[in-house]
């Protein structure tokens, strides 16, 4: 038990976990910051540690054990029963009772049902049996996590990945490990080191492309999976699937231990907010403007990949923990890049518990010009949807290259990045907007998806807001963005706003921090 010791400290130093499953009209979306007290469906050897973990495992030979979401889904399209895209993200670790020799290993897996109870240990995963290996009636999808070489099923080695259709010979399978996101280079790892590790399982309702994806914990997602195959799921899987864990053993014993089941998101800090990693690149804004580093300016992909990278970290503040944290101050030069360029939100000197919907904050405005959304300014109460209002304006100046207000050259006031972006769009000229030192080199349609996503996020009425949620299954295209017009995101200023008396004179901390401004730039946009 020494190693699990050892392996639990390890974990509860970084984790926080939430899982989801997105659909396009119904959203199936749970979410579990560990499994204590949640109401996970269990046999076998499966059990919840008091640590939270799920461990499938229990130490002892050819046994086997399960964990499931205790309700059924729907991942099929109610039109025409295609099953539609859904990412699920998990991490994992094994301990072994020896250093180089494990039980036979462990699979996340969609299946019609919950009673595993004919299916066999050992080489079986749980899984299935003898009698019906392989068999299109079992209409089950699984990654298995496989360390025994089976020669049976035709494993490639003990320490491999597997997509496995309704058995375990394995549609495709590769070497643990994943290809490293610069060089390209292969880097192996083992499943049974006692590290937790993360997968991520993509399913693309569309292309029918299934992704799936090895790191050590800490990582962000590779850029290339370790394994990808065409698969139509819709030919396999039940109208309602149960998904789950499995884990066996065989002569040798071992523990398998899920950690939490996880969304798009990429490391996390538990010290509860107030640290945050050394980014040995510094902060965003630095690329954006510093004309020293023009030459080296972030590519399209560079900061679309931070573009996601941060709203996942939002949606993490916000929805993964048990109270909501409030962010209150997204911009440029708080997002730290890593040295792979992945964004990290930083800085959390501002944040706050937000106790859903009861905050207590309106003391005093605090955060930054420009990214401070009318609502904010007005009552000086931060919310989560003030966040996505810094987010929007986050995601425009990252985009054009641009700050939020910019003093114009003659000095005749200013511009709101947001109003000469929605301009643009009114003129038919969106991508113009794009930044320049670009030079034309971008996904048109990511951009166009930013940009527009941009505007909806700062709308100045919270209620035309999305939640983070919605505004990552949009980036991810799990989601696809409404049909809007840019009339849908121009309207007139609300009255109060345009009231000097309102806020200035109510809200001296605002004056003192900020100066005058004019209620315009304080709207953050029109
Ligand atoms: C588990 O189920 C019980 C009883 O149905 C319910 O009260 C509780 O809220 C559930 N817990 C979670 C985390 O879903
Ligand atoms: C593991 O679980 C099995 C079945 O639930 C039980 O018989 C056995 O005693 C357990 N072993 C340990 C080490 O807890
Ligand atoms: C099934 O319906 C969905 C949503 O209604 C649509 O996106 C998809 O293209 C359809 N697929 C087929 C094969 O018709
Ligand atoms: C599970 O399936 C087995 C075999 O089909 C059956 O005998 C058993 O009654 C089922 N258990 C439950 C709880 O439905
Ligand atoms: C597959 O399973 C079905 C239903 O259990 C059974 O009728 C059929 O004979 C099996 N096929 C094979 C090839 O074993
Ligand atoms: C699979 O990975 C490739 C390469 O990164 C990517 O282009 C594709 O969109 C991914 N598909 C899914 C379903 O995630
Ligand atoms: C980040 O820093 C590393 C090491 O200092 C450097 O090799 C890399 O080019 C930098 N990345 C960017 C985007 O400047
Ligand atoms: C949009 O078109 C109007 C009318 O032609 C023009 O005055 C305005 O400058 C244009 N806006 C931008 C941002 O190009």
């Amino acid at each position: 038990m020494l190693f699990l010791v050892r392996l639990l400290l390890i974990m509860s130093l970084g984790l926080n976990l939430e899982a989801s499953i997105a659909a396009a009209d119904i959203v199936d979306q749970f979410v579990y910051s560990g499994f204590s007290g949640s109401n996970l469906t269990m046999d076998g050897t499966a059990t919840i540690t008091s640590d939270g973990f799920l461990q499938l495992s229990n130490g002892t030979a050819y046994l086997k054990g399960h964990g499931f979401h205790p309700s059924p889904l729907r991942l099929r399209e109610s039109s025409n029963g295609t099953v539609r895209s859904f990412s699920v993200t998990f991490v994992f670790g094994i301990v072994s009772s020896y250093a180089d020799f494990s039980a036979h290993g462990m699979a996340f897996f969609i299946a019609p049902t919950t009673n595993f109870s004919t299916t066999l240990p050992a080489k079986y995963l749980g899984l299935t049996n003898v009698q019906n290996n392989g068999n299109a009636s079992n209409r089950l999808f699984a990654v298995e996590l496989d360390t025994i070489q089976s020669v049976e099923f035709k494993d490639i080695n003990a320490n491999h990945v597997g997509i496995d259709i309704n058995g375990l010979e394995s549609l495709r399978s590769y070497n643990a490990g994943y290809y490293d996101d610069k060089s390209g280079a292969f880097q192996n790892l083992k499943l049974i080191s006692r590290q937790a590790m993360q997968v991520w399982v993509d399913y693309n309702g569309k292309t029918k492309q299934i992704n799936v994806s090895l790191a050590p914990l800490r990582m962000t997602r590779p850029l290339r999976p370790l394994l990808s195959t065409v698969y139509d799921l819709s030919t396999v899987l039940t109208d309602v699937v149960y998904l789950g864990f499995s884990a066996a053993t065989g002569r040798v014993n071992s523990l398998h231990c899920v950690l939490g089941w996880v969304r798009d998101h990429g490391p996390r800090k538990d010290e509860l907010l107030l640290v945050y990693a050394y980014m040995p690149n510094g902060s965003l804004d630095k690329y954006l403007y510093d004309s020293d580093l023009c030459k080296g300016t972030l590519t399209w992909s560079q900061r679309f990949h931070v573009i996601k990278g941060v709203a996942s970290g939002l949606l993490y503040l916000h929805e993964g923990w048990e109270k909501v944290v409030i962010h209150r101050d997204i911009k440029a030069s708080n997002v730290l890049l890593a040295k792979d360029t992945n964004g990290q939100l930083g800085d959390f000197g501002l944040a706050r518990l937000y106790d859903h919907g009861t905050d207590t904050q309106s003391t005093h405005v605090v955060g930054t010009m420009g990214y401070l959304s009318p609502e904010l300014v007005r009552t000086g109460k931060a919310s989560p949807l003030t966040d996505v209002f810094a987010f929007g304006v986050f995601l425009l100046e990252l985009t054009c290259g641009q700050k939020p207000i910019k003093e114009n050259v003659q000095g005749s006031g200013h511009t709101v990045l947001a109003d000469w972006v929605l301009q643009h769009w009114c003129n038919g000229s969106l991508m113009v907007t794009v930044d320049r030192r670009l030079q034309g080199d971008y996904n048109v349609e990511e951009a166009e998806l930013v940009l527009k996503l941009g505007l909806m996020c700062s709308h100045p009425f919270p209620n035309a807001r999305p939640g983070m949620g919605q505004v990552v299954r949009y980036l991810d295209g799990v989601v696809p963005l409404p049909e809007l017009t840019p009339t849908d995101l121009s309207f007139d200023m609300p009255a109060m706003m345009q009231n000097k008396e309102f806020g200035m004179s109510s809200y001296p901390d605002l004056v003192t921090s900020f100066g005058t401004i004019s209620s315009r730039e304080i709207s953050g946009g029109r």
